[in-house]
């Protein structure tokens, strides 16, 4: 009962706020298109909200520090593979209001692994991208649940010695990699970066033999160290079961459990995409 009159307490408010912002809207929807600068304003267009200059909030955390965004954000200075170029303009607007549109509608081309992206298991082995292992056929289970973030030691590649060295416990399904590619803010340099740190071969068969990690996460380009760039991939990935997440940005956020939660593009025949994740605390 007291639940109920505190839940018509606030449905009262609510109407009051709404009744209050009434003639704002009504001022706001008079003109033909307010959003256009030369639109007819009926005196009152100068007063109305919409108009005026908004603040863009930008953020890497919400809720008080509770969620934690872990995917960097597309910038055309964000490195490509093997390019010294960045990933260069991806986004146009070929319709926009300045040009007459009715709205501005934007364009974008993108390499599916650009920037934090998921691998499906069609990346590197051609009977899975032909029987249609694609982006749109990963399991949102896996990339969804508790999650453990761990650093790794920063003067060696993921080797099978240094996965044993984590003794990340049986029953852990999700694991993000922080390496040295953060410290260096690898991600952050256009030039693409060769002496990154990622999985060798054995890395990735240990992790696989010896562990139940379906979601691998890392900081950089690719899970695989530049010198072992297929053996990790096809030792992940053969099974079908775990995961690839790269380029996750793994700054300021303490080591330890979280929850996380990824949702990639559902980009059918695509063997990557560009992929959403962030941490709940
Ligand atoms: C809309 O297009 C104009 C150029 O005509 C541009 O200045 C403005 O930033 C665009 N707005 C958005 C949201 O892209
Ligand atoms: C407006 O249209 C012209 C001509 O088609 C084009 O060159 C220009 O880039 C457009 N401007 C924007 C902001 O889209
Ligand atoms: C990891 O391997 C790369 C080659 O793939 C190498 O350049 C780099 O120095 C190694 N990093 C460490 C910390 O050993
Ligand atoms: C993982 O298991 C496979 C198959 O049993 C074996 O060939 C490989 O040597 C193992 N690798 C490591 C690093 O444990």
């Amino acid at each position: 009962m007291a639940s109920a009159s505190a839940e018509s307490k606030s449905l009262t408010y609510l109407l009051f706020l709404l009744l209050r912002a009434l003639p704002f809207a009504v001022l706001c929807s008079s003109s033909a298109h307010p959003a256009y600068d030369d639109a007819p304003s009926f005196g009152v267009a100068a007063t109305c909200d919409a108009k005026a200059e908004p603040k863009v909030l930008r953020r890497e955390e919400y809720a008080g520090g509770r969620i934690i965004d872990i995917t960097h954000y597309y910038r055309a200075d964000m490195p490509s593979w093997e390019s010294d170029e960045g990933v260069g303009q991806f986004l146009w607007l070929p319709k926009s209001m300045k040009n007459g549109s009715l709205a501005n509608n934007s364009e974008m081309k993108l390499p599916s692994h650009t920037g934090t992206h998921v691998d499906a298991p069609g990346h590197f082995f051609q009977h899975y991208f032909e029987a249609g292992l694609d982006v749109d056929s990963l399991d949102l289970e896996v990339l969804n649940g508790p999650a453990l973030l761990v650093d790794v030691p920063r003067d060696k590649n993921i080797t099978a010695e240094v996965m044993e060295s984590l003794h990340i416990p049986r029953g852990v399904r999700r694991v993000l990699f922080r390496t040295l590619n953060t410290d260096r803010k690898l991600m952050w340099k256009k030039e693409f970066d060769t002496s990154y740190v990622g999985f060798t071969k054995d890395g990735a068969e240990w992790l696989v033999n010896n562990t139940d990690i379906k979601l691998v996460g890392i900081d950089y380009l690719s899970i695989a160290a530049y010198d072992d760039l297929v053996f990790p991939h096809l030792a992940f990935l053969e099974n079908r079961e775990v995961i690839l997440v790269e380029a996750l940005k793994l700054e300021n956020v303490e080591a330890g459990i979280y929850s996380v939660h990824c949702l990639t593009l559902r980009l059918r025949g695509a063997e990557g995409s560009p992929i959403r994740c962030i941490l709940i605390k």
